[in-house]
């Protein structure tokens, strides 16, 4: 296969990384998008030569080997099912589903038909953390005894997100799935189960710290504990302010690892006027400023899609951390997260 055929569903934010991605790849094509709003603007901006409202009429009218699903979370599973059903490979944007049913069928449905659901958990192939996974596998820290990990922001920019049904849960599933995603990668990596969990979370509406209009939680924490005995932290929260934060702390027998994804830019600005634009979310531009130098290639988008679109051309399957499978159980443990924060209990368990 010399180019891989793309369709994208959505035309905002995930669509527009995910479009930015493809275009640094001889690879791709872009075909068709499909989408309710931002059409026009969108195709011109990365010259799609066709869009759609309806996605079912997209995968029905178009040749294409992979599509890219960056819509809101609940039209995860229509979108997956229906490019399985039409022979379509897909990418699935965070989280996999709203529900642990629907993330089941998705996988299921792919099965059936062979064709490939791709999870898209941009840390495990951001530039930094595969370079972690070089300087562990060196055994730069010796073995790993405990990881800490999350993302955190001041709330999220769609209102789909807002909403406990139509984003699967609050701020510890939206972010959480990140650190979670992660840590199964890097602890559990498909052999090494998580076998119980601890979860806290301000529960949703007027139990939420600041944001008392959203129905899921604006805090949620988490603690593992896998198999082997390593101990996960993981946070997602809506409650920081100053810029979005994915930070990672990598504790082990013969030395730590600390990694900044958002942060960590080489360049120091000092502007009292302000800029337009630094790192994501971050509420002010003014003053000492760390202007993220190609955010979206630091994040791992280029490198996740240039990866998929390879399994595509070579016929391959994906590496656990970036299945379906996983983006299952990412699900499962924050669902037993959860579960831990209502009853004030510990949930044992098996998710891998
Ligand atoms: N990996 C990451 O770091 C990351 C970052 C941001 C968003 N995401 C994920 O990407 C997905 C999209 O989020 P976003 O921030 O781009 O949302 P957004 O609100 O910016 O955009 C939503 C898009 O979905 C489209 N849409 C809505 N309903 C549709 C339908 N029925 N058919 C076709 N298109 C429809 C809208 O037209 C819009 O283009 C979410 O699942 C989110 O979790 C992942």
């Amino acid at each position: 296969m010399e180019k891989v055929r793309i369709g994208v569903i959505g035309s905002r934010f995930a669509a527009d990384f995910h479009c930015d991605a493809y275009s640094r790849s001889p690879y791709a094509q872009l075909v068709a998008v499909a989408a309710l709003d931002n059409l026009e603007p969108f195709c011109r901006k990365w010259r799609i030569p066709a869009a759609y409202e309806d996605f079912r009429e997209m995968l029905a009218r178009e040749d294409l080997d992979l599509v890219s699903i960056c819509i809101p979370n609940f039209l995860h599973h229509d979108a997956a099912v229906a490019a399985s059903e039409a022979g379509i490979d897909a990418v699935c944007e965070k989280p996999l589903a709203t529900t642990i049913a629907d993330a089941r069928h998705m996988i299921e449905v792919c099965r059936k038909n062979g064709t490939r659901l791709f999870y898209a958990e941009d840390w495990c192939l951001s530039p930094t953390m595969k370079r972690i996974d070089a300087l562990l596998d060196e055994g730069a820290v010796g073995d790993i005894l405990y990881v800490k990990a999350k993302e955190v922001h001041s709330g999220t920019h769609s209102p789909f997100a807002r909403d406990k049904k139509t984003c699967g849960g609050g701020s510890l599933l939206h972010l959480g799935v990140h650190p979670v995603g992660y840590l199964l990668h890097l602890v559990g990596k498909g052999s090494n189960p998580v076998v119980e969990v601890t979860g806290k979370t301000t529960g949703g509406l007027e139990s939420n710290f600041v944001h008392k209009g959203n129905s899921g939680e604006d805090f949620g924490i988490g603690i593992l504990r896998f198999q082997n005995g390593v101990f996960g932290f993981v946070e997602g929260n809506y409650i920081t302010l100053g810029g979005m934060e994915d930070k990672v702390e990598i504790y082990g027998t013969a030395g730590v690892i600390k990694a900044d994804l958002t942060h960590s830019s080489p360049i120091d600005l000092y502007s009292p006027a302000g800029v337009s634009y630094t790192i994501e979310k971050l509420d002010h531009n003014r003053g000492w400023l760390k202007p993220a130098v190609d955010e979206y290639y630091n994040m791992g988008y280029v490198s996740e899609l240039a990866y998929f679109m390879d399994c595509v051309r070579f016929n391959r399957e994906p590496f656990y951390g970036v299945s379906a499978e996983a983006g299952l159980a990412c699900l499962e443990i924050i669902h037993a997260l959860y579960e831990s924060s209502a009853t004030g209990r510990t949930v044992y368990g098996r998710w891998i």
